[in-house]
């Protein structure tokens, strides 16, 4: 069975959308290693609720990014995942980690991109008053949220519409599309093709 090493920074209300996934049968894979860029992080909670063994960071083991990622990436190759699955994780992934995984590590993103990259992309699409978001999946590689597309949600922005209200609509399509995009990679359904673009088979 696939394994996936999950990496996350605060809430992980995305972890957990893979951890039900995972248990209701709806994901054929295993998660083998929570690893959070920060110790009081609340998915490490969740993830030591589920059973799943934790790899605990923090600031000061990222003053050198680099070294940073050479941990990570060898805790996840101990841990033996296949996949590295970012979900809300606040670091760059940097060479040791894209070298160790090609093509294996998938991000998360709350808005669709190439519109909103970066950091808030939920308020920056509410801030500008686009009518229409979503979320997307892709490919991590050196160029931060950059890599090859996998799978796109589209979030209506409703008149009556907070940046609250956003948010919780876009988790909620979040937290169906990312399990769902792990289920077609644990199906061996997600390919890239010659031309750096992703096909579904
Ligand atoms: C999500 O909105 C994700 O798109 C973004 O960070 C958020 C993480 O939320 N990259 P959570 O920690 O999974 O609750």
């Amino acid at each position: 069975m696939i394994k996936f090493g999950v990496l996350i920074s605060g809430g992980g209300s995305n972890l957990q959308a893979i951890i039900d996934a995972v248990a209701a049968g709806k994901l054929d894979g295993e998660i083998a290693l929570v690893v959070s860029s920060k110790a009081d992080a609340y998915g490490l909670t969740r993830a030591e609720q589920a059973g799943i063994p934790t790899l605990a960071l923090c600031k000061a083991d990222y003053a050198d990014p680099l070294a940073a990622d050479v941990r990570i990436a060898s805790a996840l190759q101990a841990a033996r995942a296949d996949y590295v699955v970012m979900a809300g994780y606040m670091r760059m992934v940097r060479e040791p980690l894209l070298k160790a995984f090609p093509n294996r590590i998938i991000n998360l993103h709350p808005a669709l991109l190439p519109s909103f990259a970066g950091a808030h992309g939920i308020a920056d699409a509410f801030d500008y008053g686009v009518k229409l978001t979503g979320v997307t999946v892709h490919f991590a590689n050196e160029e931060y949220d950059k890599g090859a597309i996998i799978a796109q949600e589209a979030v209506a922005i409703a008149e009556g519409d907070t940046l609250e209200s956003l948010e919780e609509k876009i988790h909620a399509v979040e937290h169906k599309l990312y399990p769902r995009v792990l289920q077609m990679i644990a199906q061996g359904r997600v390919a890239i093709g010659e031309n750096g673009k992703v096909r579904i088979l």
